[in-house]
């Protein structure tokens, strides 16, 4: 048996992910002409998206990253929002791009979104390559979106179960017997 046979189906495939970050890109670039850009990675889901929409980002920026606590090893959000780690610069004066892999609830967004605010930088705006709108119960303003998807736990790309599968090229749907016991 492989690794990625608990993978039930695609539900993004890698060329669908490579077009869309490219428009992403083109976009922040042509939004952030002449500002002084700080591209902010949640750990460690944004990861991969991260680094691949900031080779399509072709302007000057830094690169900054933030973790946070998140489900554990549950499909289901805990509501409980912890920093592990903090940003490395203050932010005043800088236009802040939050990279996230998916807005689900919208409580860790909303969280963020207020706590980089009140650093007094130019700007917030948040880039999610996945939005599960049906999920939503805090309302958070999301200014680019890759993907609007189903109310289906997701992973690869980032995205992980119980720290497994970030590695995949893809979006992938789990068969439910990979998480339910
Ligand atoms: P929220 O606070 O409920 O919006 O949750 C956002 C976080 O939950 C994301 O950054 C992910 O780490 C995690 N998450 C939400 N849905 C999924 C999923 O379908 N697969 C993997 N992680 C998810
Ligand atoms: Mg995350």
């Amino acid at each position: 048996m492989r690794w990625t046979d608990s993978v039930e189906k695609i539900l993004v495939t890698e060329e669908q992910i490579k077009a869309r970050i490219a428009e992403l890109g083109a976009q922040i670039t042509k939004d952030y002409e002449g500002k002084k850009l700080i591209v902010v990675g949640i750990l460690k889901g944004a990861i991969v998206f991260y680094s691949d929409l900031a080779r399509h980002i072709d302007m000057p920026m830094t690169f900054d990253f933030l973790s946070v606590s998140s489900y554990g090893n549950s499909t289901v959000s805990s509501g409980e929002i912890k920093f592990m780690k903090d940003l490395d610069q203050p932010v005043e004066g800088y236009d802040i791009l939050i990279v996230e892999d998916i807005v689900d609830s919208g409580r860790t967004l909303s969280y963020l979104r207020k706590n980089l605010e009140a650093r007094n930088p130019n700007s917030v705006r948040v880039c999610c390559l996945l939005d599960k709108k049906e999920r939503r119960e805090v309302e958070v303003e999301v200014n680019y979106v890759g993907f609007d998807i189903p109310d289906e736990f997701v992973v690869g790309y980032g995205l992980d179960f119980a720290g497994m599968y970030r590695n995949l090229p893809y979006i992938g749907v789990l068969a439910p017997s990979a998480y339910e016991v």
